[in-house]
């Protein structure tokens, strides 16, 4: 062995025989996975794909650099070793032709390596799957059109390597609290912990801010809480163009001031338009101009609205109205509303679908027998609801993160249009209910706008 300068600095110090060892081990294992890595993207087990595209270059990165430290700590035994070999000539000349090809090898598999790398820890899987702690994300990202095709990087990484870099070191500081078991339960929401990238490096990508965007009918269909779960409909022709223009249009620059972390409470408003040279500023009723200096304060952007655009949350209510519309809870089934939603509500101690079926058993025997089929899916449609919204081990339940798109479920737009923000001369930032959208039917069994316009359930989308 003597003779032979590869074996000598490979193995004259533990450090560089281990390095040596993990790049094999690593090497081997590429190629064992070379397939995989070849077609990249999503692998069937999260677990797989951190070991696949992250765990393998790790290893392989760490053995590469333990070679020459160990080469270097041991430079007295080496050159020692070295000073023996004979026909000095030939040994370096084959030395020289080993690290020659071992390093071609090596920039090929640490390329290829490092480019998957980086491109897994961009997938969704990668983001919403290796860490149970974004379950509720990735939930409901998966659950929320017309975003789930959207990657999680194209939103939370601003564009180019800064961004990635930057999310990178807030990823392992998140890792950290994962691994230190010490992270928030319910985690802070993107824009409770500032670390939201802005509407511009994102939304702003794929959507234009001055697309013109003509009304759009809504149809909200609900349900009663009486026995036959009388059904009733709502219609609102919602004006985007206008209220987009109100608040992004060009010259418009809105800022406001939040109370809380969750910037529900919003007690200063600054309005101001290049174009009309309009200039307002509001305080909510209770500030004065002190009580609102130090807060922090934010210019609007597309998320101040479409806060939960990817990972919308619903609540009982709402969620059992749109099943039931969708005909995946019976509305035949009598007081399946008001069931399905105190169900959802309560702290129950067995599974949602056997409770179900056993309010039916014991209330009315007689649906039990002739409904079965359509009480088993309901009590399926119910257990799917509670999965997507409920996570009890990260202390997410309904309404942790609320949506600012409306004002019925949260404070939403009236966190400003409350008419108890005033300017100086007492000006207001307007309820007025035909502002945003007109009230085209409230609450009606069948309302004549749906008649007109032929919209049936089947034909609505
Ligand atoms: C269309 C853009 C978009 C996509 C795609 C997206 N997110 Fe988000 N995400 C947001 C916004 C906006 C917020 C801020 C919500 C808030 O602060 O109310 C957010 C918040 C979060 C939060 C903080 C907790 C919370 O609910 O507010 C986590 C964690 C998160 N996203 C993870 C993910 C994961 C994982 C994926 C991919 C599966 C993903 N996001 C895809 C826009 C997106
Ligand atoms: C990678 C591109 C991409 C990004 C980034 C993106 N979107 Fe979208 N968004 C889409 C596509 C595609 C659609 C579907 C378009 C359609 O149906 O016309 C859509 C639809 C929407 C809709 C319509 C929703 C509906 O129910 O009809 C809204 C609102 C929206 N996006 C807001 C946002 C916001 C807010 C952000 C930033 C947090 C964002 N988008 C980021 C691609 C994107
Ligand atoms: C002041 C609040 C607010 C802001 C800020 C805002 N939007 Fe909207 N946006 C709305 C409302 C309200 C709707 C209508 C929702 C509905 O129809 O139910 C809407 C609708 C949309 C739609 C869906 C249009 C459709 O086809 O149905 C898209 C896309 C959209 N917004 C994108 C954006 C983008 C991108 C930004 C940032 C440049 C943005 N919005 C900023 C309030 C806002
Ligand atoms: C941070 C505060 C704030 C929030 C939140 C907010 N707005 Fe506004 N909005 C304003 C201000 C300020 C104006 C300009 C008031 C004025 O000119 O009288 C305005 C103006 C408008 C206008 C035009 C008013 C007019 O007289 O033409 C519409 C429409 C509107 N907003 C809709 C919405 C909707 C819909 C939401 C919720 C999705 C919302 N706003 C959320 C601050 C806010
Ligand atoms: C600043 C804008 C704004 C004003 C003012 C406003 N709304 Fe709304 N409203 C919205 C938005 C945005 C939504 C959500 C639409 C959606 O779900 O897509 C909404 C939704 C609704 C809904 C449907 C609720 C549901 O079940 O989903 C009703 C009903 C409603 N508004 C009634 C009113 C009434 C009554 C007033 C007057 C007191 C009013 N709104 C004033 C913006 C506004």
């Amino acid at each position: 062995m003597k003779d032979r300068p590869v074996l000598v600095l490979l193995t004259s110090h533990w450090l560089s025989m281990l390095g040596a060892a993990l790049v094999t081990l690593a090497g081997f294992s590429w190629l064992f996975v070379l397939p995989l890595n070849i077609r990249g993207g999503p692998v069937s087990n999260p677990y797989i794909g951190l070991l696949v595209f992250i765990a393998i270059p790790i290893v392989f990165f760490v053995g590469l650099i333990l070679i020459p430290i160990g080469i270097a700590l041991a430079k007295r035994k080496v050159t020692e070793n070295l000073s023996q070999v004979e026909d000095r000539r030939t040994a370096w000349r084959r030395a020289g032709i080993f690290f020659g090809v071992m390093t071609v090898a090596n920039v090929v598999i640490a390329s290829q390596l490092s480019y998957r790398a980086v491109e897994h820890m961009d997938t969704v899987q990668f983001c919403g799957q290796t860490c149970h702690v974004m379950k509720p994300e990735f939930t409901a990202h998966a659950a929320t059109p017309p975003h789930q095709a959207v990657a999680c990087a194209e939103c939370h990484i601003a564009p180019g390597a800064t961004g990635w870099l930057k999310a990178k070191m807030n990823g392992t500081s998140q890792l950290m609290e994962v691994m230190f078991n010490n992270y928030a339960r319910p985690i802070e929401s993107a824009m409770e912990d500032n670390k939201l990238v802005s509407s511009a490096e994102t939304c702003e990508q794929c959507h234009e801010r001055d697309t013109p965007i003509g009304p759009r009918l809504r149809v909200i269909t609900s349900y009663k809480d009486d026995q036959t779960n009388t059904r009733t409909q709502t219609v609102l022709l919602m004006h985007i163009g206008g209220i987009h223009g109100a608040h992004l249009g060009p010259g418009v620059r809105i800022r406001y001031a939040a109370a809380d972390k969750k910037r529900q409470t919003i007690p200063w408003v600054e309005y101001t338009n290049t174009k009309t040279g309009v200039s307002q500023t509001y305080l909510a009723s209770g500030s004065t101009a002190d009580s609102v200096r130090s807060l922090p304060v934010f210019e609007m952007q597309c998320v101040d609205c479409h806060n939960r655009a990817a990972h919308a949350f619903e609540f009982p209510e709402r969620a059992v109205n749109q099943a039931m519309a969708a005909s995946q809870i019976a509305a035949s089934l009598p007081f399946v509303k008001k069931e399905s939603v105190e169900l959802l509500k309560a702290n129950y101690a067995e599974p949602i679908p056997k409770a179900f079926s056993a309010f039916y058993l014991q209330n009315y025997p007689e649906v039990a027998a002739k409904q079965g089929a359509e009480i088993h899916a309901a009590g399926a449609a119910l257990a799917a609801i509670y999965e997507r919204n409920v996570f009890s081990d990260l202390k997410v339940t309904w309404g942790t993160y609320p949506n600012n798109l409306g004002h019925t479920d949260a404070p939403g737009c009236f966190r400003c249009h409350d008419e108890a923000h005033l300017t100086a001369d007492k000006m207001t930032i307007s309820q007025d209910c035909g502002l945003c959208h007109q009230l085209v039917a409230v609450d009606e069994a069948s309302p004549d706008v749906l008649k007109t316009l032929e919209l049936t359930p089947a034909n609505r989308n």
